[in-house]
């Protein structure tokens, strides 16, 4: 039983706001949603880079499990794509993490970025297009662009099994996860990067000739790039100091400029994280971590205490891709797998996660406030920020607040799109907020993956929750819930 009160249980932005006050955190939040006809703060158009997006709605990158093995989309991973187009949001931010190699893939149906998919990442920009065209009139000011990766520590190319390729070895993780901390084989050696950069590269080109308009590099959420950005403990040229530990980041930049001159490019990143968390005595607590300090194995983490944010170094790599011609940095934290509770804050945790350590609000409110300081720290950059779906009816009153206010540029949405694709449209058209359709937060969609099922919205959208998967989910939740 969670000590939390829930969302729904809020009846008014002033009840919400009293809470935020108690939290000690300050997040701006109107009292009445505006149409773009009211001159909704979300209805104005900003740029990335060179192409203009005509709102401030951003749909994030969502991966669904259920990619043919070969890569291609089924009718389901079209299916969300086409809701990607009919939301009303006009940036798509890369759709979903799309591996650049096969045993690259977080699971067996990732969609893949190689040229045997041409054609099936071909339907995907297709369907998503046509889809808002269909529905808004208009595709001048949709920008849409494609998520590229490679899972690092978390591959899961064939099934159940973890078949990690990692930076460097992180004595949590390995230990969280049960790796051999003997076995160097797991490791990227220097000269294997060289392919892999090449592979990224391609997977680029892909995009653009398909006619994604631009391409997210993805450094983010415990995967390869983004566990390079803490390799400190890694020997050679990829690791060490800031310098080492970015360097394979800033080649593959370098890479896909000079290979596509045209394409404008995005950066999901991780700007902060804490140390691993797990499930202790039923609740979630930091791996023990105090013989590790100072802490070196995290990046945006203080180095005496790991579960606090340090932001010297983020703000450091922000700036370097700023001056590298990245046109816009996503901003995110953490990593699903071993700080959930502060990368997608939820009332009920994952099957993998621990019952949440915080109030979720405390979660949505770090991201929102931290990115905020960054906004500040570079005025000119352009943002996109994350972790909002936990605030559910109150969404759109916190993103109307936080965008006049300038806190931020554009509001992506994540979990509450798989349950409720049209918030951005209703609120911009005037219609109601459909209160059955806002995501609660059960955590199914990373659930269903967890346990080698698709990801969707089990609960609330049809197609699942009429599927014989959704009886798989009941039946897991039932049984780890009686031991
Ligand atoms: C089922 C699921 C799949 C996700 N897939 C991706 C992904 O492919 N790439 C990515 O950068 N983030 C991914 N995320 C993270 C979301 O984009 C987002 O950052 C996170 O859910 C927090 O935002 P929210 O509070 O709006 O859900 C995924 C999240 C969920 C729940
Ligand atoms: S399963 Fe649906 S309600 Fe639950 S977190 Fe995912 S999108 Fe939200």
């Amino acid at each position: 039983m969670t000590p939390y009160r829930k969302v729904a249980q809020y009846k008014s932005t002033q009840a919400l706001a009293q809470r935020w006050k108690e939290l000690g955190v300050s997040i701006p939040m109107d009292d009445k949603i505006l149409s773009a006809s009211e001159d909704s703060p979300l209805a104005t158009p900003f740029q990335f880079g060179a192409l203009t997006v005509g709102n401030r709605w951003c749909i994030h990158p969502m991966e669904g499990w259920d990619a043919e093995t070969d890569g291609r989309p089924t009718l389901r991973t079209l299916t969300r794509w086409k809701n990607f187009g009919a939301s009303g949001a006009k940036l798509i931010w890369g759709g979903e993490a799309a591996a650049v190699q096969p045993d690259g893939r977080a699971n067996p149906n990732q969609t893949l970025a190689v040229g045997e998919n041409r054609e099936g990442l071909t339907a995907l920009l297709r369907a998503c297009k046509e889809t808002h065209f269909d529905h808004w009139g208009t595709r001048d000011d949709f920008v849409v662009g494609l998520q590229l990766t490679h899972s690092g520590r978390f591959c899961r190319p064939e099934g159940k099994a973890f078949r990690p390729r990692m930076a460097y070895r992180h004595p949590l993780l390995d230990a969280k996860y049960g790796l051999d901390s003997n076995d160097d084989s797991l490791l990227w050696k220097d000269h294997e990067l060289q392919g892999l950069k090449a592979n990224y590269i391609q997977a680029a080109q892909l995009a653009q000739a398909v006619g994604f308009q631009f391409v997210d590099i993805k450094c983010c959420h415990g995967y390869l790039l983004h566990e390079f950005l803490s390799a400190r403990s890694r020997r050679g040229g990829y690791g060490g100091d800031y310098e080492g530990r970015t360097r394979f980041l800033f080649e593959i930049l370098d890479g896909v400029q000079a290979a596509c001159p045209d394409l404008e490019l995005g950066v999901r990143l991780s700007f902060f994280d804490t140390s691993p968390y797990h499930r202790e005595e039923e609740e979630g607590r930091p791996m023990p971590f105090e013989d590790l300090l100072p802490y070196g194995h995290g990046f945006g983490v203080s180095e005496s205490n790991p579960t606090e944010p340090d932001l010297e170094e983020p703000r450091r790599l922000i700036g370097d891709l700023f001056n590298k011609g990245v046109a816009c940095v996503n901003l995110t934290c953490g990593s699903p797998y071993y700080s959930p509770h502060i990368q997608r804050p939820a009332i009920f945790p994952p099957s993998d996660g621990y019952p949440p350590p915080e109030d979720p609000l405390q979660g949505v409110a770090r991201q929102i406030s931290i990115a905020r300081d960054v906004k500040r720290f570079f005025p000119e950059g352009t943002f996109v920020g994350s972790g909002y779906s936990y605030l559910q009816d109150y969404l759109p009153h916190v993103a109307q607040a936080v965008v006049r206010e300038g806190w931020i540029d554009s509001v992506g949405l994540g979990r509450m799109v798989l349950s409720y694709p049209t918030l951005p449209g209703d609120c911009l058209t005037g219609k109601s907020v459909q209160r059955k359709q806002i995501c609660r937060t059960f955590s199914d969609c990373t659930t269903g993956p967890r346990i080698g099922l698709a990801s969707g919205c089990y609960p609330l959208d049809d197609l699942y929750k009429t599927s014989s998967d959704h009886q798989v989910i009941k039946d897991y939740k039932a049984a780890q819930k009686n031991g």
